[in-house]
């Protein structure tokens, strides 16, 4: 029988059930996630993998892991996943898109409230006894309402984001390699952009062209009332150059779902700022959108196991 190896010891909702007398399905076996060597080790037998944005799949294992069939990404993002390496060695690699927008967006407009209205500040000042009266000027924010929204990214998240920014009577703008407008959005470059918004959030994939795409020259455009969000991937964001300006008060606050390193190293100068939301990269994180993200994980695995194509294919030349 097919070997299945996944790389976490559970998964939301009954999807990995599907596989059930298809493959054998092998769960790791730990609270925590596989070191890089305990996933080769793992998977060295596998037919496929199901894994996810933590864990970097590469020309080393694939050498070592040379049954793959097929890589199931739990994610739409896979910048984790060196599609070069897995289309020269002829295996196809699947991600989960279509689902997992509107769920993303809800988060990033968490993160906007959050940052914007000092949500985590205001609750461990309550939580440490400290807050003793009412007092006029506590904590002042930034309204969100009637605000101009700058949108970096304009694909389903990025649009799901700008939908709701209706209901704040927000301007919005984005920018995306298309300058295409809608009735939702103006589409601005990025330096219009980053200058003329009061919330920035950022929704493109990772790649080398987007690699610290918000960066000194960015930062130094924007108000010193700017909101910045991400809830894409730490790296698109320069994020030495995020903490001096949090830092300095060049910008008023940030809401942080992605770094630079996941999860967040002991020390690092971002968990001590108070001008800061940050939460574990919980984006696509709804009980409902993770089950959704696994059925279409095992859709992919199984047509990779039967040697069809991918329904949700990221490397179709692998099929020419
Ligand atoms: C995604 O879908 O890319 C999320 O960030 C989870 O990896």
């Amino acid at each position: 029988m097919k070997r299945v190896f996944v790389t976490r010891r559970a998964l939301p909702g009954d999807g990995l059930r599907r596989l059930d007398g298809v493959a054998q399905v092998v769960a790791w076996n730990q609270d925590r996630p596989p070191s890089r060597a305990e996933l080769i080790a793992s998977a060295r037998d596998a037919d496929a993998l199901i894994c996810m944005a933590s864990e970097r799949i590469d020309a080393d294992i694939l050498d070592t892991c040379t049954r793959l069939r097929v890589v199931a990404n739990l994610g739409v993002g896979y910048n984790n996943l060196d599609l070069g390496a897995l289309t020269q060695r002829s295996i196809p690699a699947g991600n989960t898109p279509g689902v997992l927008a509107e769920t993303t967006a809800d988060h990033a407009w968490a993160l906007i409230l959050a940052a914007c209205r000092r949500v985590a500040e205001a609750d461990r000042l309550v939580r440490s006894g400290k807050w003793r009266s009412f007092e006029f000027d506590l904590l002042l924010g930034q309204d969100v309402h009637g605000a101009t929204l700058g949108i970096v990214g304009y694909g389903a998240i990025g649009q799901a984001v700008a939908k709701r920014a209706r209901g704040f009577g927000m301007r919005v703008l984005h920018h995306s390699r298309q300058p295409r407008s809608d009735e939702f959005s103006t589409w601005a470059s990025l330096l219009e952009l980053v200058s003329n918004s009061d919330i920035i959030t950022i929704h493109v994939p990772l790649t080398e062209e987007t690699r610290n795409l918000i960066s000194q020259r960015e930062f130094e455009a924007m108000k010193r009332t700017a909101v910045l969000v991400n809830t894409a991937r730490g790296p698109v964001v320069d994020q030495t150059v995020l903490v001096a300006a949090l830092r300095e008060r060049r910008i008023f606050a940030a809401g942080l779902d992605v770094y630079e390193t996941e999860p967040i190293p002991d020390g690092d100068p971002i968990l001590d700022l108070d001008n800061c939301v940050l939460s574990p990269h919980i984006g696509s994180g709804s009980a409902q959108t993770r089950a959704k993200m696994v059925d279409l994980a095992v859709a992919n695995v199984m047509a990779g196991l039967e040697g069809k194509r991918l329904p949700y294919c990221i490397n179709p030349e692998v099929y020419v």
